[in-house]
């Protein structure tokens, strides 16, 4: 089955909410809450260690009803299972789409034009496995026959974002090796990761699906040859490694092919950290946090397929992202994670997420006349809130927001914790309460003239949308479920908006264009 092609904007429910848009669009949140002491609970999904608050988002029971009509009109659950059932739903591509796979518990079926996928996939996770014990071990030797201290993954976009992500994210629970990225095709970013690194205990993972992308051979090769300054072409199996599709291409950059992870097309690049893609995640925190993060990514799986849309997490975000891009023509969202571990979550989100749905064709070729894809940034607590929240808290846009925080931290400094997450409640209080000018002027002293001039400037509005999503613990396990409520988010938005998700054509042309440039340079 491939998904329904429903133009949303064409719907009953979506005439419904526009309606329901004007009725609403005026009420505050300080209001909503007054009028609803239950709020609070009215507007919060507790799913395993995770506690959605979407309290203060300009909501009401008839908006969330009207949106799940909405879905319920485009057919999102038929949609859901075409996803898990590995129906080809990247129809442009003529392909599945398997994220959901690569977590599948061991004893599950999910065929490939009549393959069992789980198969493979736990054989590659075996190998996954032995490698890395070998390495962390130092079984595995270097050339010159030292143990590996240093590995560097060399590639770019979903091969190289996701790992980078994961791995600075659980820095806490890392082996003794030392994971660098190499992504850029500035020749500055490769030098500056290489300079420091003995080549004798290095190891480099070449990871490039296609293993055709500009940036990655680069590096790669410009990798090799420093290499060479100092090894044979004999040494180059005990150095490199390679994750891809293109084992040709692989044979032909000189790689032992017992060296060789496979990965395969129904993974789409900004879904494949879970694949042998992320063979540097294995390697930076070992392989059972590894698991546990397939583990934790799974648990969200089984609770986006089989939850009710009123109770179910990545429904309910995808719907209010829909709310605020379609009817209150909101442009951009913010992801605002309070864990400095979790620096690279906004930088990885926006590839999954502007990559998937920045699209304006719909599923029937035909342009689109309704906004898709928002624009997402962000940036951690509380950092951020010394650098753009002024913006979001008095500026003239609307700009929801995600809250991300953990109740307990990693390194056990309570006060410095308490700290973090008042600040992370404070800004999602003065956000939806704002502050009015009688507040204002109660606190303000001194002349009469004065206090009425400079008032307007601390005056809040207040009723800015956001989402508090707290979990228990920065974990690998809830870092899996995390990860996978933002993919399964993005998908559910792409089915609203009747998009394909998992192309990405449009990064091609600007590929294609370099190529010919270049080739102009340099002859
Ligand atoms: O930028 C486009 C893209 O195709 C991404 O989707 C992908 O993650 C990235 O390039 C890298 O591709 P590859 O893994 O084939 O090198």
């Amino acid at each position: 089955m491939t998904l329904k092609n429903t133009n949303p904007s064409k719907t009953a429910a979506w005439k419904k909410l526009q309606a329901h848009y004007q009725e609403t669009k005026d009420l505050h949140l300080k209001g909503l809450f007054a009028e609803n002491p239950q709020r609070k609970e009215d507007f919060r999904i507790q799913f395993n260690d995770f506690d959605v608050d979407f309290s203060k988002n300009r909501i009401d029971a008839t908006t969330l009803s009207l949106l799940i009509e909405l879905a319920n009109e485009v057919d999102l659950k038929g949609a859901i299972s075409s996803y898990f059932g590995g129906d080809k739903i990247n129809a442009t591509e003529g392909r599945e789409v398997l994220h959901t796979a690569l977590r599948a518990a061991a004893d599950k079926k999910i065929l490939v034009d009549g393959e069992n996928v789980v198969e493979d996939v736990q054989a590659t996770l075996a190998q996954i496995e032995t490698f890395t014990h070998k390495v962390i071990s130092g079984e595995w030797k270097g050339h010159t026959g030292k143990a590996i201290t240093d590995v560097v993954n060399i590639g770019i976009g979903g091969s190289d974002l996701g790992p980078q992500m994961v791995v600075e994210s659980l820095k806490y629970y890392k082996t003794p090796l030392d994971v660098h990225f190499v992504s850029n095709v500035d020749g500055d970013h490769v030098t500056e990761v290489i300079k420091n690194l003995n080549p004798e205990t290095t190891l480099f993972l070449i990871v490039s699906k296609t293993f055709t992308t500009q940036e990655t051979i680069s590096n790669a090769l410009t990798i090799k040859e420093w290499f060479l300054e100092t090894a044979t072409e004999a040494d180059i199996a005990q150095h490199f490694v390679a994750v891809s599709t293109n084992l040709e291409a692989v044979g032909a950059f000189g790689i032992d092919p017992a060296n060789v992870f496979t990965m395969w097309n129904w993974v789409g690049g900004r879904f494949s950290l879970w694949s042998a893609v992320g063979l540097s995640i294995s390697l930076a925190v070992g392989f059972d946090n590894f698991k546990n993060l397939l583990e934790g990514a799974s648990k969200m799986d089984a609770h986006f397929e089989t939850t009710p849309f009123e109770e179910n997490i990545p429904v309910v975000l995808a719907l209010l992202s829909v709310w605020y891009n379609n009817f209150y023509q909101a442009e951009t969202e913010a992801i605002l994670p309070y864990s400095q571990y979790l620096e690279k979550l906004t930088p990885y989100l926006q590839q999954a997420i502007m990559e998937s749905n920045g699209k304006s064709v719909d599923r029937n070729g035909e342009k689109i006349s309704y906004q898709t894809g928002t624009i997402v940034w962000g940036s951690t607590g509380t950092n951020m809130q010394h650098a753009f929240m002024q913006l979001v808290h008095q500026g003239t846009k609307l700009i929801p927001c995600d809250f991300i925080g953990y109740k307990t931290s990693l390194h056990g400094k309570e006060e410095h914790h308490n700290k973090l997450m008042a600040n992370l409640y404070g800004q999602a209080e003065a956000l939806c309460n704002g502050k009015t000018k009688e507040e204002v002027l109660e606190e303000m002293t001194g002349d009469a003239a004065t206090v009425e001039k400079i008032a307007p400037f601390k005056v809040f509005e207040g009723n800015k949308p956001s989402t508090t999503l707290l979990i228990d613990k920065l974990t690998p396990h809830s870092l899996g479920e995390l990860i996978s409520m933002y993919e399964h988010k993005i998908f559910v938005q792409g089915v609203l908006w009747n998009i394909y998700s998992y192309d990405q054509w449009g990064v091609e042309l600007g590929k294609v264009l370099a190529k010919k440039i270049y080739a102009q340079m340099t002859t």
